[in-house]
């Protein structure tokens, strides 16, 4: 492992002149070259699941930007397929799921252990980044943390308000206890090969934490990843962990010490001052320059790049948007985004 890549010297908590920069769903729809090879692949699945093709995508943001870190392609809804619930996505609409409501159903899923041959292309796909990424690049693989799996397990497809995974928490909650427990012991499982594989960096997306409130967000968000993240390290002494507790607002305040994680992702409901006073003063900072930036351009998007990276320039900070890039954005604003945060 290079000591010179400023992602993990960022991670490591170092302050860096420059901020180092990747952009979350990097490889995605907004790309041409991506929509290409994943038609190549056929669907969005058989992407995921075919390493050649995978590695491909994730290089392809590389090739044309030179981002500082590359991040494994694949989805967070691998786990609970690979646990044994059905899962297809829907053109237009996301993805669907069979659900896990009743003991009956928790029952029949596999036991965290037996997710690796389901799993073993992704390990595949990392091990072909490993070797193909230029030597300055970082890799990063990840998982969704479990509230944020159990939403979609529980739903069977994306919601609004996490209603249905609400429920069962307050219904059954022998039932959804199970499910977090299930989902934990398999994201430990995953996220170590992963590692084992070559990922030198993993991050958590708890992208549904902030409908949690009140003791609900330490029990249900910030409780999980720190197991997760715990047993990693003890598994993995020196891996960095990148932890996203979307939404978390004020409750940002901390969090590197209560998971225990390297480096907090901030999504674009705080502003980078703020984050600079409360958070950045825990470690290492991700984030946050609005998604919607990539689609308008032009001189707010300069302007507004360059509060972010002064205002986090006091500590150490990884560049990056608030959310995943969206399939309308215009890639010639990716290039002035970095243009903006590399030229100063
Ligand atoms: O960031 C990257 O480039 C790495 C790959 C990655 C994907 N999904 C690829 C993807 C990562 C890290 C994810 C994480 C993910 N997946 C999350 C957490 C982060 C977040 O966005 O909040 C969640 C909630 C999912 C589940 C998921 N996957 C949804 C809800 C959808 C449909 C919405 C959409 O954007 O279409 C996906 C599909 C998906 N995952 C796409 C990509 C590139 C688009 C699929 C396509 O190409 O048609």
């Amino acid at each position: 492992m290079s000591k010179d890549k400023t992602i993990l010297r960022a991670l490591a908590g170092e302050t860096l002149p420059t901020p180092p920069i990747w952009m979350m769903r990097q490889a995605g729809r907004y790309l041409p070259e991506y929509r290409a090879t994943r038609a190549e692949a056929g669907d969005f699945l058989s992407l995921c699941y075919n390493s050649e093709l995978a590695a491909e995508v994730t290089l392809q943001p590389i090739r044309r930007y030179g981002f500082d870190a590359a991040i494994l392609f694949a989805d967070i809804l691998l786990v609970p397929q690979a646990l044994g619930a059905d899962l297809w996505f829907v053109t237009g609409e996301g993805p669907r799921l069979s659900t896990i409501t009743t003991a009956d159903e928790l029952a029949k899923l596999k036991p965290a252990d037996d997710i690796h041959e389901h799993l073993s292309p992704v390990y595949e796909t990392v091990n072909i980044l490993s070797k193909e990424l230029p030597e300055e690049t970082t890799l990063i693989g990840f998982a969704g943390a479990p509230w944020t799996v159990a939403t979609y397990m529980i739903a069977g497809q994306g919601t609004p308000d996490q209603g249905p995974a609400h429920a069962l928490k307050a219904d059954n909650r022998t039932v959804f206890d199970g499910l977090m427990e299930r989902i934990t012991e398999a994201t430990i499982s995953y996220m170590s090969a992963q590692i084992e594989a070559g990922a030198e960096v993993v991050k958590i997306f708890d992208s549904w934490a902030g409908s949690l409130q009140g003791d609900d967000f330490a029990r249900y968000s910030i409780k999980p990843m720190q197991r997760i993240t715990q047993a990693l390290k003890e598994k993995h002494p020196g891996i960095p962990v990148i932890a996203f507790p979307r939404g978390a607002g004020e409750k940002y305040i901390g969090a590197h010490a209560a998971i225990g994680a390297d480096c907090i992702a901030v999504d674009d409901g705080v502003e980078a001052d703020w984050v600079a006073a409360n958070v950045q003063t825990g470690g290492c900072v991700q984030g946050n320059l609005k998604s919607t930036h990539m689609v308008t351009g032009g001189d707010t998007l300069v302007s507004e790049t360059k509060r972010i990276v002064d205002a986090l320039k006091g500590g150490p900070h990884i560049f990056n948007l608030g959310h995943g890039i969206t399939p309308d954005a215009d890639p010639e604003n990716v290039q002035l985004m970095i243009d903006t945060v590399r030229g100063g």
